[in-house]
């Protein structure tokens, strides 16, 4: 990585940091009245439920997915990755009764890797890939490579709105949504489920996606 690129990580990675030190205390009574798909996105993943499945979530936040994914998947072994400390806290209260197979991270996902062994048999990225600007789109190939062969790609996010307000009231909160993701993840991955659905009578849409890396 060159000393701009990690400069402009390093200054995503720091905003973020800022912004979950102030939201991380309302971030689990505020979120669910709008984070949509979460669920959905685990319950569809393509295994079995007893099956010892790896899972890497990256921007896991306070845990809410990976508390999900342990009760869906009592055999799986967890992985947490999130740049606010803040975040992080929250997760690992939320997580103890699955201690035994969680594991948290406290760090940015970066470019370079190699650190994760044979890789997953899922990464998911759950309303993080919006708010990585503008490294997203190598973070995603980055999610490819940390995958096995076969392994699955899942992501829910924000889409895009028909509302420049409402796009610049999200760009205030850091989040990016131009319908610029899914492009990219259904060249980068053999797609298995590409939604785009409505939210708040169409103020906005998300997407549910579920894709494999082939080979
Ligand atoms: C909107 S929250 C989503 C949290 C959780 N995935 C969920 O669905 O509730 C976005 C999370 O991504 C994390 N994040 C943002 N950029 C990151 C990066 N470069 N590496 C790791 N985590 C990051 C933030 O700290 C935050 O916790």
């Amino acid at each position: 990585m060159n000393a701009a690129t990690a400069k402009v990580e390093t200054h995503q990675n720091e905003k973020m940091q800022r912004y979950y030190r102030r939201h991380a205390a309302i971030y689990d009574l505020s979120r669910w009245t709008f984070l949509f798909g979460r669920r959905e996105v685990i319950r569809r993943l393509p295994f079995e439920w007893d099956e010892a499945i790896s899972v890497l979530e990256i921007g896991c936040g306070t845990g809410y997915n990976l508390e999900t994914t342990a009760k869906n998947f009592p055999n799986a072994r967890l992985t947490g990755l999130d740049v606010s400390a803040d975040m992080i806290d929250r997760a690992a209260n939320r997580l103890i009764p699955f201690k035994d197979r969680v594991t948290l991270i406290q760090k940015p996902y970066q470019r370079g890797g190699g650190e994760w062994g044979d890789g997953f048999d899922v990464i998911l990225f759950s309303y993080s890939l919006t708010m990585i600007n503008p490294q997203w789109e190598s973070l995603l190939l980055q999610a490819k490579a940390d995958l096995k062969p076969g392994g699955i790609l899942a992501a829910v996010d924000f889409h895009d709105s028909r509302f420049g307000w409402f796009k610049r009231h999200m760009g205030r909160n850091h989040v990016r949504m131009d319908g610029h993701l899914t492009p990219v993840m259904e060249q980068a991955f053999s797609a298995e489920v590409s939604e785009v659905k409505g939210a708040y009578l169409g103020v906005w849409d998300y997407f549910v996606f579920l894709g494999r890396k082939e080979g």
